[in-house]
């Protein structure tokens, strides 16, 4: 069996495969299915002080869409290059209720060798930072604070702070870092034209890892009712993300060095993704609405193709971190064929 271990800053993950947080780490039960079936760190459901980012959960819809834009049957057995259209809102009961689950999910994830990973997304800053004190006052051993929510713009105004200057995001995390002591994970946005300045900008105030990238939002005109799917807009993830995170993922390495570790997520639906994310430079990855849309047996079946992959190539995880990423050609250095393009152009 091939060892999976991954380092992100001070944090040993027993392997790569960390779940997203979403609306199945809501409650205790979905948590306990993930880390039974080996994920190496949960991320809880985020939570804020905003009470129409409470309410906007109520609210909520899914939508798995094909290719032609057609709404699929939600039967949890989606093909994998379904995408998943959908509006959220944040944990809908009081902090106090969030912290006292969020707390007794990390001390079941011990025994499993595993992380439940608190997770924040600002409305405020001093209430942001209120609450990572509250965190670590309550044993939970790593903070998330996601600064790039894709419903920031949609939600109500001072519901969900979404972040995309990088002055804005060292503030943020420099205020986190400097009232807490445990790992902080800084989730930044895919919405920004430069992601590498928001990394540093997280690096350089503190943070211990970046998870890239959130979601895109979307918005998608049904053909028979002439109406939005959905009703309005909303988040849009797929696959087809994959080669864009990674992307950024290669972009951030550039920048800041090989040194710092990268968490990715958007895009991943099985181990082979997990895989492209790892070596694009990313040390872990985050997996959500695989999980969400087809359910916890994904887990130990990206594990297993993972494992598989390393032994079949004979090497061991750290060696195919960034593999591809350090690979990567300027346009400058590309063969140069001369006419080459006419075999691309239609009669
Ligand atoms: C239904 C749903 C709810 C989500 N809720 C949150 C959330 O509360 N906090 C957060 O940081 N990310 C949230 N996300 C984003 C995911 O954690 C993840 O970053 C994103 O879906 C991209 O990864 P994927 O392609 O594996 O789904 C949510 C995603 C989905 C699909």
């Amino acid at each position: 069996m091939k060892n999976l271990d991954t380092k992100i800053g001070d944090i040993n993950l027993k392997n790569p495969l960390i779940c997203g947080s979403s609306e199945h780490f809501i409650e205790l039960s979905g948590i306990e299915k993930a880390l039974d079936a080996g994920a190496a760190a949960v991320v809880i459901k985020s939570v804020n002080e905003n009470m129409a980012a409470k309410e906007q959960l109520d609210k909520t819809d899914y939508a798995l869409i094909d290719s032609n834009f057609r709404k699929l049957p939600w039967n949890f057995q989606p093909p994998r290059d379904a995408s998943l259209f959908n509006r959220s809102g944040l944990y809908p009961e009081p902090f106090a209720e969030w912290l006292s689950m969020a707390s007794r999910a990390d001390k079941i994830a011990r025994k499993y060798n595993s992380y439940c990973v608190a997770s924040l997304i600002p409305a405020s800053l001093d209430k942001l930072v209120e609450h990572a004190i509250a965190v670590q006052r309550a044993g939970i051993r790593i903070l998330e604070v996601n600064v790039g929510a894709p419903h920031g713009n949609e939600a109500a105004p001072g519901a969900i702070r979404l972040e995309k200057n990088a002055n804005h995001i060292h503030d943020i995390i420099t205020a986190v870092k400097d009232a807490v002591h445990i790992p902080i994970w800084v989730k930044l946005t895919g919405q920004s034209d430069d992601i590498p300045a928001m990394v540093k900008a997280a690096k350089d105030a503190g943070a211990q890892s970046v998870t890239l990238m959130g979601r895109y939002m979307g918005f998608i005109p049904d053909l028979e009712t002439g109406k939005p799917m959905l009703g309005t807009h909303a988040a849009y993830g797929g696959p087809w993300a994959l080669p864009i995170t990674c992307h950024q993922l290669v972009k951030s390495r550039e920048k800041i060095g090989t040194d710092f570790p990268l968490i990715a997520t958007n895009g991943a639906r099985d181990g082979l993704d997990m895989l492209r994310f790892l070596l694009s430079g990313a040390r872990a990855v985050q997996m959500t609405s695989a999980i969400f849309t087809s359910g916890y047996k994904v887990i130990s079946r990206s594990l297993i193709q993972i494992e598989d992959y390393l032994e079949v190539k004979n090497l061991e995880l750290d060696d195919i971190i960034g593999m591809a990423a350090d690979r990567a050609e300027s346009y400058g250095e590309q063969e140069s064929r001369k006419d080459y393009w006419r075999d691309f152009v239609p009669n």
